[in-house]
């Protein structure tokens, strides 16, 4: 059997961190089954060129040819362009990337965010209408058990594996409780889900209203495990997550469904240094390693991951965002060579 993994650097400095990532899937690839890549291209660069964000082929070829993908950065328009959409937001929506996972750890931190990706106020229900008093704006938000349930579920099974087993649920549902009283219900009901009985016995469920839990983030992040949220609250609180991290540069992420999963660093393209060849390729790296993780091959994940930590720690050879002096492809051998 074999790895198929799809490689979309898109814009930017994503054209510099993913090759990093294809070289430190290679560095294990003795622990792997037989690795292919299949090269794809989209993003705005794409769209300029082509006239389409997310072409056909790379879309099919993601979803009839590869296990895995690793994803750049796109670079999005500043104004509305008609008919550009994010090619990253319809990979998420055509391989039902349903939960998005962004591991954060610091000197003090060591959490994981698990934001619900599918549904909240991102299905982009709004409308405008003109009444008695002006203009009027609305926004249709949808939480649904379903969705509820599966990334409750995702992120029970994410803290199993980790030390201290807690799920801190994220919600407003002293405000908003039919909605947010919705997922909260349901993500505390995934325990007692028939077919895993005792599954999640270990587990601590806490919550959070996601206000205090902002502040709390930034007070005392070392409290923080695993943290579940919808769509809107995860996309704020991975950020300020993120941020407890010294560099953008090496922060990664997954976008994970039931039959797919999708590595991306959490930065953007980074047009301010792009073509310097001073991108940090450590987030693109992790992202690598989690989402290796995520396809249930730990061993090598944990040999990408230590030989990461370890050039971090040791702070000889890093980037200009860490402060360093270094290029990507010195950092890149330096973690090849622990590996
Ligand atoms: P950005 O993440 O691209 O850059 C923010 C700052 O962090 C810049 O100073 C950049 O040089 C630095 N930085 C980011 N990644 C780095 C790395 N790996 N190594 C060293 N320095 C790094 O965010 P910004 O500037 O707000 O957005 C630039 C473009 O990227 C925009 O078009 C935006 O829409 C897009 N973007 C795309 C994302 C994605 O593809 N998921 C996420 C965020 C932004
Ligand atoms: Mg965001």
């Amino acid at each position: 059997s074999s790895l198929r993994v799809g490689l979309i650097p898109a814009d930017g400095i994503g054209k510099e961190v993913i090759p990093a990532a294809k070289q430190a899937l290679e560095a294990v690839s003795a622990d792997l089954p037989k690795l292919e890549f299949y090269d794809l291209i989209a993003g705005w660069e794409c769209f300029t060129r082509t006239g389409v964000a997310l072409p056909e082929e790379t879309i099919e070829t993601l979803k009839d040819g590869c296990d895995a993908a690793l994803f750049g950065a796109v670079s999005s328009p500043s104004r509305k362009v008609v008919g550009y959409s994010s090619p990253i937001v319809q990979m998420r929506k055509q391989l039902d990337l349903y939960a998005n996972i962004r591991p954060v750890r610091a000197s003090n931190v060591d959490m994981i965010v698990v934001r619900e990706n599918t549904e909240c106020l991102y299905i982009k229900q709004e409308t405008l209408v003109v009444g008695e008093h002006g203009k009027e704006a609305r926004a249709t938000r949808l939480i649904t058990e379903h969705a509820s349930r599966r990334i409750g579920q995702m992120a029970f099974e994410l803290a199993l594996s980790r030390p201290r087993k807690q799920v801190t649920i994220i919600h407003k549902s002293n405000v908003l409780s039919v909605t947010d009283g919705l997922f909260r219900e349901t993500v505390r009901g995934v325990p007692k889900l028939a077919g895993v009985n005792g599954r999640y016995d270990g587990v601590t469920i806490a919550e959070q209203i996601v206000d205090s839990a902002v502040y709390r983030l930034f007070r005392e992040p070392e409290i923080y495990d695993v943290m579940v949220a919808p769509n809107l609250y995860g996309d704020i609180i991975s950020d300020a997550a993120a941020a407890l991290v010294g560099s953008l540069g090496l922060v990664p992420s997954v976008n994970a469904g039931d039959s797919f999963v999708m590595g991306e660093p959490v930065h953007g393209s980074a047009p301010d240094i792009e073509g310097k060849g001073i991108a940090n390729p450590l987030a693109s790296i992790r992202s690598a390693a989690l989402m290796l993780r995520h396809l249930g091959y730990a061993g090598p994940a944990d040999r990408i991951d230590n030989a990461v930590d370890a050039v971090v720690r040791e702070g000889q050879v890093m980037t200009p965002d860490l402060g360093g002096k270094n290029s990507t492809n010195d950092v890149v051998a330096e973690v090849l060579k622990r590996v």
